[in-house]
């Protein structure tokens, strides 16, 4: 949000949240050109929110791939009505969408994987991933009729700091288990296996470039950083914390899956990433720093 009223100030920015994951953090201190609604979109009441709206970023989602397996109706309900609420909303006001779905969608063993791989490349691994592409199948299959200007964007693993940052996700969990002195907990199966990551600067790089060259084509655009292994990134953490160690652990989520994502379509419409996985865990390996409060139970680093 602060990233895109800097981008355009001339501009005003709706927030609208539910607040369910409770991050109040994300609003303090918001330039006066952002107003924020408490509502939620999967029911009736935010619509007018969006009247005179030249562009809606969707990223309202339960977001939490692993807990998603203990709540997959809930996760599947709400972030798939969320999605037809918006959309319709969004095309009842005239404005185009940017829908946020996940490289997560992907699953294929040791290949390089774009846009257009067929369904053997997408084998979601979770209710999460499985609801993001039952989403981008709705937006293909509805916009039209609904006169939609869209588009899809597939984003890496978010890594790097924001005042509402969460720490659920690999690259910012496991500088927080760095941070707190606390072995890094690892995927047992996942130490070699590649995935795509994304600087949170170019995540929000990205949006201001499809909403300024409104790049609302209807196609699906990967959007990510690097691909890095698991190691690479642990490697990155152990430059800075060079006492941690690694705890291999068993997910339900865990699988033999390794791919590349490539971002070619993107890259083609001018956008090029900036920023690095390494940069956002010195970012965030500083912010969290020597204020980090240790648990009992904790190994300390010092
Ligand atoms: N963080 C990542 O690594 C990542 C990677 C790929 C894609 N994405 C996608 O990007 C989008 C944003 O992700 P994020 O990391 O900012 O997630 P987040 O969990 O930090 O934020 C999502 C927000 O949506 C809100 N929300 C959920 N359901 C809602 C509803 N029905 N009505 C109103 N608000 C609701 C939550 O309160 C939360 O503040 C999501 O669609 C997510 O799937 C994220």
């Amino acid at each position: 949000m602060r990233e895109l009223a800097s981008f355009r100030p001339q501009d005003e920015l709706m927030l609208i949240d539910n607040l369910a994951t409770q991050r109040y953090a994300s609003l303090f201190g918001l330039p006066a050109s952002c107003r924020f609604m408490e509502a939620d979109v999967t029911a009736p009441g935010f619509e007018e929110a969006l009247a005179g709206c030249f562009a809606v970023v969707h990223l309202a989602a339960m977001t939490d791939a692993a807990g998603s397996i203990d709540r997959a109706a809930e996760v599947e309900h709400n972030n798939f009505e969320a999605t037809r609420c918006v959309a319709r909303a969004a095309a009842n006001a005239g404005a185009a969408m940017i829908h946020l779905s996940s490289t997560s969608v992907y699953g294929i063993q040791s290949a390089v994987v774009d846009e257009e791989c067929g369904p053997e490349g997408l084998k979601p691994q979770s209710p999460y991933a499985d609801t993001k592409l039952r989403e981008e199948a709705w937006m293909r299959e509805n916009a039209g009729q609904l006169g939609l200007r869209f588009v899809t964007c597939r984003f890496g693993t978010i890594a790097g700091v924001s005042p509402g940052m969460r720490f659920h996700t690999a690259v910012n969990k496991f500088c927080w288990q760095a941070a707190m002195g606390m072995p890094i907990t690892v995927w047992r199966t996942a130490l070699h296996q590649r995935r795509p990551y994304l600087d949170l600067t170019d995540a929000c790089c990205a949006i201001e470039h499809i909403v300024s060259t409104e790049l609302f084509d209807g196609c699906i655009y990967n959007v990510l950083t690097a691909n890095h292994t698991v190691d690479e990134i642990v490697s990155a953490i152990r430059r800075r914390v060079p006492e941690l160690t690694v705890t291999m652990v068993d997910e339900r989520i865990m699988n033999q899956l390794s791919y590349e994502v490539l971002d070619r379509r993107i890259r083609a419409t001018g956008f090029a990433p900036t920023g690095s996985i390494d940069g956002a865990i010195d970012e965030t390996l500083r912010l969290l720093g020597s204020r980090a409060i240790r648990t009992t139970n904790a190994r300390a680093i010092a």
